[in-house]
Order: C-alpha cells, then sequence, then structure tokens
C-alpha cells in the first residue's frame, strides 16, 4: 500500500466530524446549549418578531435593515420575481416523476445560463445575483408542483410578500394572515445552520469562483439526499406506519429492537432540544389552539416522549430536530409532503447566498487531502494481453 507521509501524519475525520474548516460570521449553532443565532440574533426572536425580507437582508447584508433598506430590499425582490419563459420550458420538459428539488437544481443551473452577467460592482453583482436566486427559488418549485398537478402556473404577484406569495402561487388561493406568518416563521428559522452538508457543498463549489448559480444548485443536490433535506417527509411516513401497526409503544419497541432510527429526532450538533424544534411546537399549537388535540400530534407527541424514555435508559439523550414537527405544520398550511423538502430549500437558500457572499470576501479554495489505500507502481497490461 501507498505510503504518503502528508496524509499518514493526519487523524482522518471521517464525515469531517468536530472538523473546523473556515470561519464564519452569519450563523453560529450552539449546540450545547441549544441555541442558534443569525449574525448575532436568537433564531426565536427573529421567527417572533421580523418578517422573512428582514431576516435575508440580515443574513445576506450583515446587519438589520433600516426602513428605507427594507423598502429597498423588499421592492428589488419583487421585481427580481419574472422567471423567464426558457425555465419554464425545462421545469415542462421534466419528466413527471422528478422530485421538486431535482427540479430546483435543474433551473437554478439553467438560470445561470440566461444571467445577462456582471452590471455592477463585485459586491453589488453577488447581492443581485443573490436575490435573483431568492426571488425566483419559490417561483420555481411553485412552478413545477403546479406543473405536476396538472393546474396552471401563477405568476408572483406585487401586492403579496415573498412568504404569502408562495402559498398564493402553489395553492392558487391569497393566504390569511396566520397562514402567511406560519410560512415566514418556517422560513426564517431554516434559513442558515451552521456549516451544515448543504451549505459546506455551497461554499465549497463557490470557493473554485464558479458563479452563484452553479454553487446553489449544488446545495440543492447535497440538500436533496434522505440525510439532509428528506427527513420531513420521512416523518410522515413514519405517522402512516405507526397508524397501520396501531400501537406506538409496540412500533417503536419493533424499530429499536431492528435497530431503526426515529425519524426527526437526533442531531450530530445539538446535545439540547434543537431550537427550531421548539419554534415549529409553538407554532404547531398555535395552529391547532382551537382543535380537540389532533390524532396526528397525539401519536408524535406519544412517540417523542417513549423515545426519549428509552434513550434515558441507555444515558444517551436524544431530542426532536427541526423535522420532527415541520410536517405538521405544512399539513396545516395545505402543503403536501411532497413538498417538504422544497420548502427547506426556499428557506436554506438564503443562507447559501449569504455564505457564497461571504467567502468571495477572502476566498480560499476548499481542497482537503485524502489518504490513499489504493495499490502504486502496478505493471500494465495491454488490452489484447487481458482475458477477452
Ligand atoms: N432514532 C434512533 N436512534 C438514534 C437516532 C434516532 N433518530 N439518532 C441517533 N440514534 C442513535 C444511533 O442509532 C446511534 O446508536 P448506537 O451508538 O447504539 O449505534 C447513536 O444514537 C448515534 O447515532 P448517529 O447516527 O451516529 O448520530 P449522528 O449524530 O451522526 O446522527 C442524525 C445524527 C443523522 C441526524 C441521526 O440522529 C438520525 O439519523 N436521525 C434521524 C433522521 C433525521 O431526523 N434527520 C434530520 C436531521 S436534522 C437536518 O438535517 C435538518
Amino acid at each position: 500500500m501507498a505510503q504518503d507521509p502528508v496524509a499518514q501524519n493526519q487523524t482522518i475525520k471521517r464525515g469531517m466530524d468536530d472538523l473546523v474548516v473556515d470561519t464564519t460570521a452569519v450563523s453560529w449553532v450552539d449546540g450545547q446549549r441549544g441555541r442558534l443565532y443569525y449574525r448575532g440574533y436568537r433564531v426565536e426572536e427573529l421567527a417572533k418578531k421580523a418578517s422573512f425580507e428582514e431576516v435575508a437582508y440580515l443574513l445576506l447584508c450583515g446587519h438589520l435593515p433600516s426602513q428605507q433598506q427594507l423598502l429597498a430590499f423588499t421592492w428589488k425582490l419583487r421585481q427580481l420575481s419574472h422567471t423567464p419563459e426558457k425555465i419554464i420550458r425545462i421545469l415542462q420538459e421534466l419528466p413527471r416523476h422528478t422530485a421538486p428539488l431535482a427540479a430546483l437544481q435543474t433551473a437554478l443551473a439553467a438560470l445561470g445560463c440566461t444571467d445577462p452577467g456582471p452590471k455592477y460592482s463585485e459586491e453589488e453583482t453577488l447581492l443581485g445575483l443573490a436575490m435573483r436566486i431568492v426571488a425566483q427559488t419559490p417561483i420555481i418549485l411553485a412552478a413545477f408542483y403546479r406543473l405536476n398537478q396538472g393546474a396552471c402556473i401563477l405568476s408572483a404577484r406585487e401586492d403579496l410578500s415573498h412568504a404569502e406569495n408562495f402559498l398564493y402561487m402553489l395553492s392558487g388561493r391569497v393566504p390569511n394572515a396566520h397562514e402567511t406568518r406560519a410560512m415566514e416563521i418556517a422560513l426564517i428559522i431554516q434559513m442558515d445552520h451552521g456549516f451544515n452538508s448543504s451549505t459546506f457543498t455551497a461554499r465549497a463549489v463557490a470557493s473554485t469562483l464558479t458563479n452563484m448559480y452553479a454553487a446553489t444548485s449544488a446545495a440543492v443536490g447535497a440538500l436533496s439526499g434522505p440525510l439532509h433535506g428528506g427527513a420531513s417527509e420521512q416523518v410522515v411516513e413514519m405517522l402512516k406506519e405507526v397508524e397501520e401497526w396501531g400501537d406506538v409503544d409496540s412500533y417503536l419497541d419493533h424499530l429499536f429492537a431492528h435497530g431503526g432510527k426515529v425519524m426527526g429526532m437526533g442531531h450530530r450538533v445539538y446535545k439540547q432540544r434543537d431550537p427550531r424544534a421548539v419554534v415549529f411546537e409553538e407554532l404547531l399549537e398555535e395552529l391547532t389552539r382551537n382543535e380537540k388535540k389532533p390524532k396526528d400530534i397525539q401519536i408524535l407527541s406519544h412517540i417523542a416522549e417513549r423515545a426519549r424514555a428509552h434513550f434515558a435508559t441507555r444515558d444517551q439523550p436524544i431530542h426532536v430536530n427541526v423535522d420532527f414537527w415541520s410536517g405538521a405544520v405544512y399539513k396545516r398550511l395545505g402543503i403536501q409532503p411532497i413538498l417538504f423538502p422544497a420548502i427547506f430549500a426556499a428557506a436554506r437558500i438564503v443562507g447559501w447566498c449569504a455564505h457564497i457572499i461571504e467567502l468571495r470576501q477572502n476566498n480560499r479554495l476548499y481542497r482537503p487531502l485524502s489518504m490513499y489505500t489504493g495499490a502504486v507502481d502496478l505493471k500494465f497490461t495491454p488490452l489484447k494481453d487481458r482475458p477477452t
């Protein structure tokens, strides 16, 4: 086996566990205390008090906007809400079974081909690009969803906010104030989350100095994997399985006995409750305040309780993560499970763009090492001398 003297002296961190690869001032996941900060602000406070546009500005520009800045930012986002006809045609051509995130990944890459290129200073260009990508993402997702439903595509309306427009373009109905606020909160709390897998991907791709479309398109690809953006959909599957099984306790006994995982529980970084899960749980309580405790919530609460008790006996605390309650919230907004990862993407697109802008200010190509474990100096056998 080859002995690379440089790699040989390194500790291999598979999965990059606990590896610090760069600095960032965009967000901080304080896993020990169960806190998430965007540019220094607690995410719970932003979710309660700020709009989508305000928090997007905060992440992209580094500070909260003044009233004037927010007006200008909101106006510009609306101006960037026209999707080129060519992109719609690409969406129409995709096979019907295409997942919404795969369609988004394709459309973002294609959108890069329709951009006329830099017209301003580097910083303005990056912010302008980011805003175009943020504005286009829900439009593309909603357009693809409606195409798949055989419904007509709806354009964004100038009189609606970003969150209102997203719900309107998906359903064809202008949401009420509660629904709008719920969507806004869902988007805010999922906008950024340290160096998660898709954000790392966005940064790694952007570090080659390729354009923002290529980097965000790659990030969508990373998000689309079941270990990252797919857990909320799987919570819904788990609920169905429990209902078919008929009893939470014996379902979980069976799951644990077979080494299965409770979807929407556990986290690599949080050692406490995931603050985003707390926000979602509160939101769900608000959305269902006037109902007798609904069945899905009863089952989810039972699962969380029982799983916590199970792991407590193993001295291995486990908590619900952001994906545990999110599906139940989306259900109340009339959003189908197939779209859950799409909501995640429509939120996280802001964080990806903020990270790309940050990286560009002091770029360094991401280029890690690997430890080679294959053979070396093998003798090449010409094709004619190899077995047929
Ligand atoms: N259900 C049952 N057991 C679990 C769970 C779970 N949800 N999470 C962790 N464990 C157990 C593992 O089986 C393992 O046990 P062992 O030591 O006996 O082998 C131990 O806890 C450590 O598990 P890992 O998977 O190594 O922990 P890690 O920190 O790498 O994983 C992860 C975090 C991947 C999120 C894991 O908790 C999981 O798979 N959860 C379910 C899927 C999920 O909800 N994903 C969404 C994450 S949040 C997000 O990406 C937005």
